[in-house]
This record gives C-alpha cells, structure tokens and sequence, in this order.
C-alpha cells in the first residue's frame, strides 16, 4: 500500500487493558488526535492472542496473530508495544520494529529498564523515536517533565511512590490498622495486585521504574543491577502503629542521587509532608533539581486509561514530528554509572522483636554503640506476658552500612526473637 503522508499508520501488539484502551482512544478520538498532531493517525493493525470484542471498532483494522509480523509492514509507522516482558516477543518485536525504519512506542518497563541503552541507540542509528513515557508512573508525564520542562535543570534528586500496589497496602494497613498478610490477600480479590505480587511487593516494579528515571536524571545509560531494592514483605502492623506514634508513614520509596547509589526501600516519612499524604494506589514522582528547586507530581499511576494518555502523547509527539533523544542525550554520550558512592547518612527506625528480659535494652544499645550509632528515643509497650515485645529506637543521623552492620550482629542474639527492621527516616519531602 502506499502511504498517504497526511496519516500515520499505527500498529498496536498486544490489546490487554492498555493495549485496548489505547485502541478505543484513537479510534473514538480520530478527528480531535488529528487536529493536535497535525497528521491523522490511524490504527492499522492490532495483535493478540486471541481475537474478540474488545469495545473498540475493529472495521477497517488488520488483526495479525503475530506481532513481529507488525515491524515489516510498509504501512505501519509507529509500533506500540503493549505485550510486556524485560525479552521475548516483546524485545524481538522492538528491535525488529527499530531495525525496519520504524517509530517504536512501549509501556514496557522492564525491557526498558534492561535493554533501554541498547534500543535508544539502535533508534538513533535508523533515524526514528524511541518513546515510553507510559512505562513509568503510568499518566504522570514524568520522563516528558525530565526531557523537557527541566531540561535547563541539575537533578539532585528524584524521589518516586513508584508503585500503586506498595502504596495500596501501606495505606490500608495505616488506616485500618490490618496486617500485610490481610491486606495484600484483599488487595488480590479485588484486583489491585496480581495473584502473584512479587514484582510489586518485592521493590522490582518500583526498580524498574527508578532506573529509568536515574538514567534521563543523571545522562546515564539505565542500570536496573545497581539499583538496590527492599519491598514491603517485612513491614508489620506494629511498625505502621510505631511510625504513627513517631509522626510519620511507611512509605516505600525509590530514591536516586546524583553519583548514588539508586535504592527502592520502605522509608518513614513524616506525615506532614507532601508524600506522606499521596495515598492509595496513586503515585508520585518529586524532584529537587537547580535552579527549580523542588516539584512534585502526582496522579494515577496504572490502569487502562493513565496508561494510555501517556502512550497517546508519545503518538501525538511522534506524528507531530517532535524528536527527542530517548534519554534526554544520544546515546554515545550516556555515561555508565559503575562507580556509585552509597547514599548519604540519615536517621533511622530499628525495631528488634526481643524477650523481655533483664538486660535486654543496655545489650542491644551497647551493640549500637559499638557500631558509633547514637540512640535517639526508645519505645516499648507492654505487651501479653511470654510473647516477644517489639523495642522501638530511633537513631541519630548515621551511614547506612554501621546499621546494616548492628542488625546483623541483633539477628545473633539470643534475646532477638523475630524480625530486625531498620528503616530510613525522611523528615521533610
Ligand atoms: N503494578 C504496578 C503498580 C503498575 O502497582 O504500580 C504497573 O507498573
């Protein structure tokens, strides 16, 4: 067929809740997405596994069964890459995609998180748009508001909830007091996080997305190893109950520096701050950056329709004709990030699950001592007799290896009976 240069033919793999969202979207919205772009762009061709109703008008649009099949077809444009997965069909159907001249549009964090350099630099070589806004914090154009809006901006910081599921559950056990255990199973039923959670509540997610940002923030190529990540598995009642008597909530974090180390942990953060009070399955991304200063964003970060107003701007970007380097910078000039200082001392909560014996308390702040970390404040509530007490202290700033250096020697000890939980204190954010 030949192309009429007033359209842009696009092809969508993979029609799940975004996939067919997106396809609603540009079908229902042809006229209004043309007068914005400038170019008509029109749904070509779609692929999934199977073919069925999926509430979008299918007449006129090519179903392919394969969706590699998609990258070699000279009416296709842009492919939108909706299948998921760091490898497989996905990353075949991208660099296929890339290598035939075509423009490439993906949701998919994790391909991106592992593969991201790699494909920025093969979008270069043939001249086309690598875009995937959608791939981190769903409908908050956060990698648009790195590329462009701060562009003239040294990133200090970029903090993120990057993950609705985490913050779903840390908001129910906080208002309702529930256990994790409890939580996530509700979570599960009603559909908020998958049969299988781990990518969620394992920090994998929020890692993926993290590195994404890291890289745009700091002109590196993406890292997703140097991350280092800590979920939500180990966060009790009783340290969502303590935090609350401390002044804070348990939030988990991804946090990058500038030359740091990027981590995705549970932090205390005060409740009076602006992320403290982001609740729900929402997301937040903040940045501290000069000359700005300080911006925080804030809105959906999954599900069908938020993921498809950012997979909806890359499209409109593209038959626009605005170019943009993937990561902010071509590709060559990415910097790999292998010499990471760790991040920089804080606070800290520790929570030791003890005996409530006789010596119990100048034990464990001796081993404290030893490690030069200076206790702060100290909470214990009695508790029914013969059954472990949780010890709550609170640290002066310190690094973080002495503490991870205390709990190892805590673990040992024959009065710790449970867990041993140090978590980072964010006072202001
Ligand atoms: N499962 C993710 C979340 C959304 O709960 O935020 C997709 O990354």
């Amino acid at each position: 067929m030949l192309k009429n240069m007033s359209e842009i033919g696009i092809a969508i793999a993979g029609l799940g809740v975004v996939g067919a969202e997106t396809a609603r979207q540009l079908t229902k919205k042809n006229t209004e997405l043309h007068s914005r772009a400038g170019t008509a762009p029109v749904l070509r061709a779609v692929s999934a596994r199977t073919q069925k109703d999926r509430g979008f008008d299918a007449s006129g649009i090519d179903f392919v069964p394969d969706a590699t099949a998609l990258a070699a077809r000279n009416d296709i444009d842009i492919v939108v890459e909706l299948i998921g997965g760091s490898d497989g069909v996905a990353f075949d159907l991208c660099q296929a995609a890339l290598k035939q001249g075509k423009h490439v549009v993906t949701a998919n964090k994790a391909m991106i998180a592992h593969h991201g350099h790699l494909l920025a630099q093969r979008a270069e070589d043939a001249n086309v748009q690598l875009c995937f806004e959608a791939a981190v914090a769903g409908g908050i154009p956060a990698l648009k508001l790195l590329r462009e809006g701060l562009s003239g901006n040294e990133i200090e910081r970029v903090t993120g909830i990057l993950n609705g599921t985490c913050n779903y559950i840390l908001t129910e056990m906080t208002q309702t007091g529930r256990g994790f255990d409890e939580v996530l199973r509700e979570a599960q039923e009603k559909g908020y996080a998958e049969a299988e959670p781990s990518f969620d509540i394992d920090g994998i997610d929020a890692a993926h997305k993290l590195s994404i940002l890291a890289a745009l923030a700091y002109g590196e190529q993406v890292n997703f190893p140097s991350v280092n990540i800590s979920g939500i598995r180990a966060i009790t009642d009783i340290d969502i109950a303590y935090a609350g008597d401390l002044g804070f909530v348990i939030k988990l974090l991804g946090s990058a520096g500038r030359g740091r180390v990027p981590t995705v942990q549970p932090w205390l953060v005060a409740r009076d701050s602006q992320l403290a009070k982001i609740d729900g399955a929402l997301n937040a991304v903040a940045f501290d950056a000069e000359p700005v200063r300080s911006i925080v964003c804030t809105g959906p970060g999954a599900g069908a329709g938020p993921t498809a107003s950012a997979v909806l701007a890359d499209i409109i970007d593209i038959a626009r004709g605005r170019r943009s380097f993937a990561f902010g910078r071509p590709a060559a000039s990415l910097k790999s990030n292998g010499d990471l200082k760790a991040v920089p001392p804080g606070r800290f909560y520790l929570r030791v699950m003890v005996r409530d014996e006789t010596g119990v308390l100048s034990a464990i702040t001796s081993i404290l001592r030893d490690h030069q970390i200076s206790v702060e404040s100290m909470l214990q509530k009695s508790q029914s007799a013969n059954k472990p007490v949780p010890l709550v202290l609170t640290m002066h700033e310190t690094a973080h290896e002495p503490v991870a250096a205390a709990c190892a020697e805590l673990r040992g000890q024959s009065f710790v009976d449970g867990d041993v939980l140090a978590l980072p204190v964010l006072d202001s954010a």
